[in-house]
C-alpha cells in the first residue's frame, strides 16, 4: 500500500467522530477565497468573509453572483439556491468576526511571511474547537501549523481554480495534523460535493508539483524564442488535447501565485530543474500578473486577447 493509501485509511480507521462544521471563515476574497465562498454557501454552510479591504469582498461577490448565474443558465442551480447562498455571506471586517467559526480556510496572497502574520492575529480570536485550513498552493503545511496554537487541527485544504468547476481538493497532512482534523475536513471538502486527494506535505504538493514546472517550461520556450506566445498555446492545445494552453493557464492563475509556488519548489527542493524562467520573474515585477491585473502573457483589455510577445 502506498504512503497516500496508507493516509487516507488513517484517516478511516479508529478516528474519533468528525467535528460539526456550520460556520466556516475565509481569509481573503480574491479569486479562490470568492470561489471557495461560492461552494461553501451554496453547500449550506455560514460563511464569513474577510480581506483588506471591503471592496476586495464586494470584488469577490460579484464573481460569485457572475458564476453563480452561469451555474443557473446551465440548470445546475436553481435562482433560489443563488438568493440564499447570497444570504449566508458576509463580510468579516476583523478577525474577532471569526470568534464562532468551527473551520477557518486561510486563501490570501501566496507569501509565506503574509500567512504567518495573518495564523498570529487570528489565533487568538478563535474558540478552541475551531480548525484552521490553508489554501496554499505550495507552502509547507507543517511550518504554517507550527506558529500556530493549534498545530493538530490545522491541515492543507487545496482548492482548485475555478473553484465551483474542478471535481479536487487536495488534503495536506502537516507532521502533527490529527486524525479527527483529517476525518473531519474530509467529510468537508465530501459535502461540498468534492473529490480529495491525499498528498505528502512536499513542496508544492501533487498537481502543482507537476504542473507548474511544465508551465515554467512554456515561459523559459517563450523566453528563448523557441516560438510565440500564441504558437506554444496552440501546440499544446493542439498537440497535447490541454484543454488551456500553458500561458493562458499561467494567466488564469495569476503570474505572481506561479512565480511564488517556482521558488518555493527551488528553494524547497534545492534543485536547479526548478529555477523559475526569469522572464515570469519580469513579467511580475512588471505588474503584469495575467487576468487578475488584464495583462499578463496576453492583453486583457480589448475585446479579445492578444498575445504580448
Ligand atoms: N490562483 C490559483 O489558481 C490558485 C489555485 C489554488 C490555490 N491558490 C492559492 O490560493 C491563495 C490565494 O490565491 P488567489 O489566486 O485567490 O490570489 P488573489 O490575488 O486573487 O487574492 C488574494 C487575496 O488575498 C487578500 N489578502 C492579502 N493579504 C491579506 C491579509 N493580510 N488579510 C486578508 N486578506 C489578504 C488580497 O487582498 C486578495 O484579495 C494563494 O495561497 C494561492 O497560492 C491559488
Amino acid at each position: 500500500m502506498g504512503q497516500a493509501q496508507k493516509l487516507m485509511e488513517k484517516g478511516r480507521v479508529g478516528v474519533k467522530p468528525a467535528r460539526t462544521i456550520s460556520k466556516v471563515g475565509i481569509i481573503g476574497a480574491g479569486q479562490m477565497g470568492s470561489g471557495i465562498a461560492h461552494v461553501v454557501a451554496l453547500s449550506g454552510y455560514t460563511v464569513a468573509m474577510n480581506d483588506l479591504k471591503k471592496e476586495s469582498f464586494d470584488k469577490g461577490i460579484e464573481a460569485v453572483h457572475k458564476n453563480m448565474a452561469r451555474q443557473i443558465a446551465k440548470g445546475i442551480i436553481k435562482e433560489e439556491d443563488r438568493d440564499t447562498a447570497l444570504e449566508r455571506i458576509s463580510f468579516a471586517p476583523s478577525f474577532e468576526d471569526f470568534g464562532e467559526c468551527d473551520l477557518v480556510i486561510e486563501a490570501a496572497t501566496e507569501d509565506e511571511a503574509l500567512k504567518h502574520k495573518i495564523f498570529a492575529a487570528l489565533c487568538p480570536h478563535l474558540k478552541p474547537t475551531a480548525m484552521l485550513a490553508s489554501n496554499t498552493s505550495s507552502i509547507s503545511i507543517t511550518r504554517l501549523a507550527s506558529t500556530t496554537d493549534r498545530p493538530e487541527d490545522f491541515i492543507g485544504m487545496h482548492f482548485m481554480n475555478p473553484v465551483p468547476v474542478m471535481e479536487l481538493v487536495e488534503l495536506i497532512r502537516g507532521i502533527a495534523t490529527g486524525d479527527e482534523t483529517f476525518s473531519t475536513a474530509r467529510h468537508f471538502v465530501e459535502s461540498l460535493g468534492k473529490t480529495t486527494a491525499v498528498s505528502e506535505d512536499f513542496p508544492a504538493f501533487i498537481v502543482n508539483r507537476i504542473l507548474l514546472p511544465m508551465i515554467n517550461e512554456a515561459v523559459y520556450t517563450l523566453y528563448e524564442g523557441v516560438g510565440t506566445v500564441d504558437a506554444i498555446d496552440k501546440a499544446m492545445r493542439l498537440g497535447a488535447h490541454h484543454p488551456m494552453g500553458p500561458l493562458e493557464l499561467a494567466d488564469f492563475i495569476g503570474l505572481d501565485t506561479c512565480l511564488s509556488v517556482m521558488q518555493v519548489l527551488y528553494e524547497g527542493l534545492s534543485d536547479s530543474k526548478y529555477r523559475p524562467c526569469p522572464l515570469l520573474v519580469k513579467y511580475v515585477e512588471a505588474g503584469w500578473l495575467g487576468r487578475k491585473t488584464k495583462r499578463g502573457f496576453y492583453d486583457y483589455r480589448g475585446e479579445k486577447p492578444v498575445p504580448t510577445r
